[in-house]
Formats: structure tokens, sequence, C-alpha cells
């Protein structure tokens, strides 16, 4: 009986180790990263449209009952945008007509998505996931110029 109480203390520790050590090399020499917040640490706090270089843009959106923001960005033709989108109370979708763009909003979790905008125009992006009851009116729009 002791042997077998030692054996698996033995097994539980050595398991224990190994995971703590698969960690620390995860971390430290394969450079794995923890979900986390937004790549410059940021808060989701508000929408924003940052502008690296004139045809590059990164765009930190929140979706929120029944809204997207920002809910106009404005971009000039040939833009390629990284689309950063979380939500702030339950799951909504995000879909921009005439791209590939369609993701989901989930609270605590942020989804990505790259897109270039070749042509002017208006481009209406839509919630397609149900999220109560003005969920027909959550929209937002890209112009590009
Ligand atoms: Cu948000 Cu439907």
């Amino acid at each position: 009986m002791i042997q077998t109480e030692k054996f698996v203390f033995i097994t539980s520790l050595s398991l224990m180790s190994l995971f703590f050590v698969a960690i620390l090399g995860a971390g430290q020499i394969m450079k794995t990263e923890l979900p986390g917040c937004l790549p410059d640490g940021k808060l989701f706090d508000e929408g924003q449209v940052i502008d690296l270089d004139p045809h590059t843009y990164q765009v930190y959106c929140v979706a929120k009952m029944w809204a997207f923001d920002p809910a106009v960005i404005e971009i000039p033709r040939g833009s390629e945008v990284d689309f950063y989108l979380t939500s702030v109370d339950v799951v909504h979708g995000l879909y921009i007509e005439n791209t590939n763009v369609n993701l989901m909003a989930i609270p605590g979790n942020i989804a990505f998505a790259k897109a270039r905008f070749k042509e002017p125009g208006v481009y209406r992006v839509m919630c397609h996931e149900y999220c109560g009851t003005n969920h027909q009116y959550m929209q937002a729009n890209i112009i590009v110029k």
C-alpha cells in the first residue's frame, strides 16, 4: 500500500514538473503567447481607426447592442485594413459586403481579418448573428473614396 502511494505521489509530482517545464519552454524558447487583449496591450474601450500609412489601417471594432463602434470608417481606395473585433455584451457577427470578412464578435475574444478595398464605394457592415430586438438595425459603413 505504501509502495502504491509512493508511486502515485512521485508520478504526479513528475507530471506537474514536466508540465511546468513545458509551459516555461513554450513561453521562453518557442515564444508562444497566451491569448491576450490587443496587440499593443490597450483595452477595447472604444472603436478606433489607426492610420499606419496612407494605405494601411488597423480598425479596432467593438460590437455592442446594437451598433458597431466605429459606425463609419473612411479610407482611401486600395487600402489594406486589419480588423480586430470584440464584443462588450453578447455574441454578434460582422460581415462586410463584397469582401471575405465574416467574423464572430465574442465577449472576451478578439477576432481578426484582413481586407483590401480596391473599388471605391460604400461597403455595408452587418451583424449576422441574432443578438436581440434591434439586431436588424446593427450596421456600419466603410466608405472607400
Ligand atoms: Cu449584433 Cu445581431
